[in-house]
This record gives structure tokens, sequence and C-alpha cells, in this order.
């Protein structure tokens, strides 16, 4: 039988979520009905055309208990908003960075079945990375819920820790912000050798759409992968040899590390629980 699921919060997180459960192969097998809880109906809109996505703009309209409420929205918002899903018996699911199980702990009693989850905006062409913690009032059939709403939206895997998930939101849940930054980067060096900017977006985009594909696909990792692409004295090596000299994965490491603390300060709260 298909899911409900109420959606809260339907920005840049949300909207990616939904795009990308609406456009599965099995999506109208798999749910049955969406209503997004958003200020807004504007954010919505496009969504509405398919119908089973309803647009409400309180909880308290929602018509029954959905079977999942997926919480996506800003992190310092959580605590005015989580005590208007007290009585519902949902099983939630939060992407939101930094905030801890505890934290929603203290603002659900009795308990509920819950679930941090950190997704990336790639889920919307079901290319998504997806990290998922449960906590301990999770029961077996929940956890394949669970499964069965972010199957096919990308990799998914389970941690054991808010620390994992903070670690994560570092990499694959901030990380498409790094691959469209050097995108960017490679695109704009090719501007400043002398390409037009369109050529120059295209050789960028494609530079990486190819290379990551073939990473991807390939049986080598790759370091062995840039080996093959590196001959000795040759033009690879004289970019690496920049790259390297200028500390590129410090840099890569310094920036990940930003962003992790930053997760763990948006968390600030769990020391108070
Ligand atoms: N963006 C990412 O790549 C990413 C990745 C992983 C996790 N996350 C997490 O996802 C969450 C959402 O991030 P975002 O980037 O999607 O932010 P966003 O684009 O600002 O979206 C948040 C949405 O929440 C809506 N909203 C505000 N108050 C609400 C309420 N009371 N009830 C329902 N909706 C409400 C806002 O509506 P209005 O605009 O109409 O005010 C807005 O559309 C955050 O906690 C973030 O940490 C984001």
């Amino acid at each position: 039988m298909g899911l409900s699921l109420a959606l809260v919060g339907c920005g840049a997180m949300g909207s990616a979520l939904l795009k990308g459960w609406l456009t599965l192969s099995d999506s109208q097998t798999r749910f049955k009905a969406f209503w997004v809880i958003a200020p807004h109906r504007a954010n919505v809109e496009p969504f509405l055309e398919d119908p089973r996505v309803q647009w409400v703009s309180s909880p308290q309209e929602l018509p029954e208990d959905p079977d999942i409420i997926v919480f996506a929205v800003k992190p310092f918002i959580m605590e005015e908003i989580l005590p208007l899903y007290k009585a519902f018996h949902s099983l939630f699911i939060t992407v939101a960075t930094g905030k801890s199980l505890a934290f929603y702990e203290k603002f659900l009693s009795p308990p509920h079945s819950l679930i941090r989850a950190m997704p990336n905006t790639p889920v919307t062409i079901h290319q998504g990375v997806i990290a998922l913690l449960a906590n301990a009032t999770l029961t077996a059939d929940q956890k394949r819920l669970c499964e069965k709403c972010f199957e096919g939206l990308g990799f998914c895997t389970w941690v054991k820790s808010d620390e994992d998930i903070d670690k994560i939101t570092a990499i694959s849940g901030s990380g498409p912000a790094y691959v469209f930054y050097l995108i960017e980067s490679l695109a704009q060096a090719a501007e400043s050798i002398g390409f037009d900017k369109e050529t120059a977006s295209n050789l960028a985009l494609y530079t990486f759409w190819g290379a990551s594909t073939y990473a991807h696909i390939s049986n080598d990792p790759p370091s062995v992968l840039r080996q093959h692409v590196t001959s000795p004295k040759g033009t690879t090596a004289a970019a690496l040899n920049v790259l390297e000299t200028d500390g590129f994965y410090n840099l890569m490491e310094a920036a990940v590390k930003a962003a992790y603390n930053r997760a763990r300060e948006l968390g600030d709260e769990r020391k108070s629980v």
C-alpha cells in the first residue's frame, strides 16, 4: 500500500526531495499522498499538477496522521514548530543540520520514533547521498518504512551517532556546493585563457560529468585514473604540480573541517539536553 507523507518546508532541500519522490519510476505505487506544509503556496505550486500533492499552511489542516512527517526547515525554527507536531503518531524524519536526536526528544515527549537524515540536493535526480540515524524507539518495521521512503533517491547508508551525521553533513550534505564551486572555477580558468563564457562553461561541465561518471563506473580508483591522464613532464603534471604546491588537499581538508565545526555549532543545544 502507498505511503502518505507530510513534508514540512518546501525550500531547496524540501523541493529536491519532493521532485525526487514524484519522479521515481514506482512513485505512483510507493506514495499515495503528499501534504506539503509551507507558509507560502508559491513554493509548492510547481508540484500541484500531481494530484497526490496538496498544499496546507499548518499541521492542523492535515486530514489524518501521515505515515511519515519529514521536517525540511531551517534548524533554528525547529524549536518553534516541533510542539505543533507532538500529537501525531507518524514516523518523524528530520533533515535539519546539527540538531541531535536528544534535541528532538526534548521537544517531542512522549518519545516519538525519529530519524535524522542527511540527504543532499542531487536526490532530485536520484543521484543523492542519504545518511540515516535512528533513535532508540525506532522499530524494524519503521526502519523499513524509512528505507521505502528514500530507496531510489541515491546511495543510502545508516550511521550510528549524531557525530557521524555531522561529519556526513560536511562531506556529502554540503559537498554538492564544493563540486559546483570547482566547476565554476574551472570554467573561470577557461575564460581566463580566452574562451567565451558559454564554451568555458560547457568545457568545465562536461569534463566534470565525464570524469565523475568514469570514476563511478571504473574498477580503478580515482588516483589510478588520474595517473592515466598524467604523463611525466606533460601538461597535466604541470597543472597538478601547481595544485599540490599550493596545498589543494590541505585546502579541501580545512573546508570540510569548517563545515563539520559549523554543523556542531548549529547543534549546540545537544550540550544542554
Ligand atoms: N540545502 C541543502 O543542500 C541541504 C542539505 C542537507 C540538509 N539541509 C537541511 O534542510 C533544511 C532546509 O534547508 P533548505 O536549504 O531547504 O532551506 P530553505 O531553502 O530556506 O527552505 C526552508 C523552507 O522552510 C519554509 N518554512 C519556514 N517556516 C516554516 C514553517 N513554520 N512550516 C513549514 N515550512 C516553513 C520556508 O518557507 P518560506 O521560504 O516561504 O519562508 C522555506 O521554503 C535545513 O535544516 C538544512 O540544514 C539542507
